[in-house]
């Protein structure tokens, strides 16, 4: 069945790049914000693929014909193999001949055994459609990157009125948006939503992406089956489902990840040559319920009981052995919550937030014991969900700043949740007090840029000047560089 309108309405992606084999990505979707895209809801559609090593499709690599199946929304997978490591690729899609899909480019992984100098990484989180505009997108699709990092809140589960909210459109959006998302339907239709932003289509086409989930992504800090109302666990469950479904079937992931019912593995791992590994983490499948009920809490025997976890039994154990097996130079882990204390204020007493690893203390002890039992030399986390920017010292005892610096976090802001968000909001003075380990904090919209060296990893913070009206420049609020071997920021 030949699609009357073009069926390459929400773009294309590419992700989860190894040396010889990355996934690509589209959707078929004449009708976007219709359930079914416009598609008849059985069968499949047969689309054509290309993959060059140019630009202009002159040096054919392979090519071939996958299938589009209704059962997945009419969602592509495909993971093509043997390919040559750390090279730019160059990919498009066809339907019937008549449709043509704009062009991806991606990018192979280094060889595990390639002694790579460099790799630059964008750092994304956070892209609340109605609280802005994806400016941070189209200007990240235009930086000179190996690979991105989603770490999380892709889409968000709220009602998104006529005029999407900040975004102010004066042609409505259909009606059929303005409810919070339950069911499969929601959440396909949510995905086209937000896919059919021109800036996000930019920045997935000039990029492979890595991507993990946050909350948002179902529903507002759940937590393993919990939802933050506390549903009816089946209840529950089944909304899960639905979101994890829908959410394989709109990232460039591959088959392993499919999930089954409300089950989604999602945690992974990647070398990227000699110099990193990359550990990908899923902090909210597994996790124990929040301490206290949740929110700003001051800790005691309840967060700090031992049995809790953020990342359940067996995520923690693959990421200690990850860590003991890693011959890489760096070790990275792209994950959702803050890592480091994060105290509001500069009392010895202080409220933390219960949903991110401050919540978890014995989880986040347990894991840099495993950085230390692994002689892990350089460790770096890249963290979202705080829709500000952090640059923040691992400490062995964050009561104590002359204690050992075991790493780095490097927290990258939201690209639109937030809204247009301040350079110096009006806790800058007093979080920056109560926290030594913090060496910076800008709370404007953006991303962060990652480069990891042989001798140093460099952290950039790319701020726009707002989101509620499209176009904003965007510039480096500030860099901070951590020396391999002598982990610790300075101002670059
Ligand atoms: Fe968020």
């Amino acid at each position: 069945m030949t699609p009357q309108t073009n069926p390459f309405t929400l773009g294309v992606a590419s992700g989860d790049p190894l040396p010889d084999s990355v996934v690509l990505w589209t959707r078929l979707a004449p009708r976007p914000y219709e359930p079914g895209n416009g598609l008849p809801g059985d069968g499949a559609i047969d689309v054509q693929w290309e993959l060059a090593s140019d630009e202009s499709f002159r040096h054919l690599v392979q090519n071939g014909t996958v299938p589009a199946p209704a059962a997945d929304n009419h969602t592509v997978h495909l993971d093509v193999r043997g390919l040559e490591a750390d090279r730019f690729y160059w990919y498009r899609f066809r339907v019937d001949g008549r449709w043509i899909s704009p062009t991806g480019r991606t990018r192979t992984a280094p060889a595990p055994t390639a002694d790579v100098d460099r790799g630059r990484f964008g750092l994304l989180s956070c892209q609340q459609y109605d609280e802005g505009y994806y400016t941070a997108l189209a200007h990240l699709a235009g930086e000179e990157l190996d690979a991105v990092f989603f770490v999380g809140d892709y889409i968000y589960e709220n009602a998104i009125n006529a005029q999407a909210g900040a975004r102010h459109y004066t042609a409505p959006l259909p009606e059929f948006f303005n409810h919070v998302t339950l069911n499969l339907t929601d959440y396909r239709l949510r995905y086209a939503l937000y896919k059919s932003d021109p800036d996000l289509q930019a920045a997935h086409a000039a990029h492979p992406w890595y991507v993990t989930w946050d909350d948002h992504e179902v529903g507002n800090n759940y937590a393993g089956d919990i939802s933050q109302d506390n549903d009816p666990v089946d209840v529950f469950r089944a909304r899960r489902a639905a979101a994890y479904r829908a959410y394989w079937e709109n990232m460039p992931l591959r088959e392993a990840h499919r999930p089954t019912g409300p089950d989604m593995r999602l945690y992974r791992r990647f070398q990227y040559g000699r110099l990193a590994q990359f550990d990908i983490l899923d902090t909210r499948q597994y996790r124990s319920d929040q301490a206290y009920g949740d929110g700003w809490q001051y800790p005691g025997p309840e967060s700090e009981d031992p049995a809790r976890t953020l990342t359940g039994a067996e995520q923690e154990r693959w990421l200690l052995d990850g860590f003991r097996s890693s011959t890489a130079l760096w070790n990275v882990v792209p994950q959702q919550v803050a890592f480091c204390r994060h105290k509001n204020t500069t009392a010895d007493r202080s409220q933390l937030s219960m949903d991110a690893w401050d919540g978890y203390p014995a989880s986040r002890d347990r894991v840099l014991a495993g950085v230390a039992e692994a002689g892990v030399a350089n460790f770096v986390v890249l963290t979202g969900d705080e829709h500000v920017h952090y640059a923040m010292d691992i400490k062995e005892d964050f009561d104590d700043p002359d204690s050992r610096t075991l790493g780095v976090e490097v927290v990258g802001t939201s690209v639109s949740s937030g809204f247009d968000g301040e350079e110096h909001p009006d806790d800058w003075t007093l979080t920056l007090a109560a926290n030594p380990h913090m060496k910076f904090y800008d709370a404007r919209r953006g991303y962060a840029l990652v480069t990891l060296e042989r001798t140093h990893v460099h952290a950039e913070f790319r701020t726009l000047t707002g989101v509620v009206t499209h176009g904003a420049p965007v510039s480096t609020a500030a860099c901070f560089v951590s020396e391999a071997g002598d982990p610790g920021f300075s101002a670059a």
